[in-house]
């Protein structure tokens, strides 16, 4: 094996054969975000792609004593023009899904505020509640198959901040099986994270699964850096692990190398 294999790649791509052998790793990764400083700072995607984490996560929790209570977590985006309270909120999602059941306290849970009366001034306002904490160490992410990270739609600037975007009709249908299939229940507007403010994170974990996400997962990895491809950005960034199922993985070219490289990883240093 090359000593430069040895190393840590730009973009680590990790295929599994199970959700849940995803999620193990997932949360192996944020064990070390959160031992890596005394306050760290997660970055956490809603949607289906990190359930299996989460849940892994709340296990640990539970079970091992994993604790989030020094921990700062910073939603990626926040839909607009949804009711308070309403089950679909990010905000409510995350909470429901995740960080009611481990030990992290509620006032140092971010995210976007969609009832502010001045959008640009909360979205500024968040950028500077991630400086507070001097930065977010490991980012969760998913992918859209449109190739959207965070609500990042294809032409977003590779250099955006958090702000409101207009959600594309691909992404309302693909989101409409939250809202019981009715695609006008669907808010068209967002608050993300911009993809400048992600690339600023420590590390940037994304977790693709499923064949309908294979196209936008290789052209994210393999494809040419390019704001038609938001998660494209992810190249630019010098820690990237992409955690990726069978299916999601089926049209990567390089997938038997990436295995081989994984493979060859020193068991200490797996998914480091
Ligand atoms: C959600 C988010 C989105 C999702 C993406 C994939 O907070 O940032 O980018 O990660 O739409 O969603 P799922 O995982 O439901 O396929």
């Amino acid at each position: 094996m090359l000593e430069a294999d040895r190393q840590e790649p730009p973009m680590e791509v990790i295929i599994t054969n199970s959700h849940q052998a995803s999620g193990h790793l997932v949360a192996d990764l944020v064990c070390e975000a959160l031992a890596s400083r005394a306050c760290p700072a997660l970055g956490l995607a809603t949607g289906s792609s990190p359930l299996p984490a989460y849940a892994e996560l709340i296990r640990r929790h539970e079970q091992e004593g994993l604790s989030f209570a020094n921990a700062a977590a910073f939603l990626l985006d926040e839909y607009l023009g949804l009711p308070g309270g309403h089950p679909q909120l990010y905000r409510s999602f995350i909470q429901e899904q995740f960080t009611n059941r481990v030990d992290l306290d509620e006032g140092n849970l971010f995210s976007p505020d969609p009832t502010a009366s001045d959008i640009p001034t909360t979205c500024a306002q968040y950028e500077q509640q991630i400086q507070e904490v001097v930065g977010i160490d490991l980012l969760i992410l998913g992918i859209g198959s449109d190739g959207h990270i965070a609500f990042n739609e294809p032409s977003s600037s590779l250099a955006s901040r958090t702000r409101i975007k207009t959600l594309t009709q691909a992404t309302r249908q693909d989101n409409a099986r939250f809202f019981s299939d009715d695609l006008d229940a669907v808010p068209k507007h967002v608050i993300t994270m911009g993809i400048g403010t992600i690339l600023d994170a420590r590390h940037l974990v994304m977790i693709v699964t499923g064949k309908a996400k294979a196209n936008c997962l290789a052209q994210a990895v393999e494809g040419p850096i390019t704001a038609m491809v938001p998660a494209s950005a992810l190249q630019l960034h010098p820690r990237v692990t992409v955690i990726a199922d069978e299916a999601a993985a089926s049209k990567l070219k390089l997938s038997d190398y990436y295995k081989q490289v994984y493979a060859g990883k020193p068991r200490l240093a797996r998914h480091r």
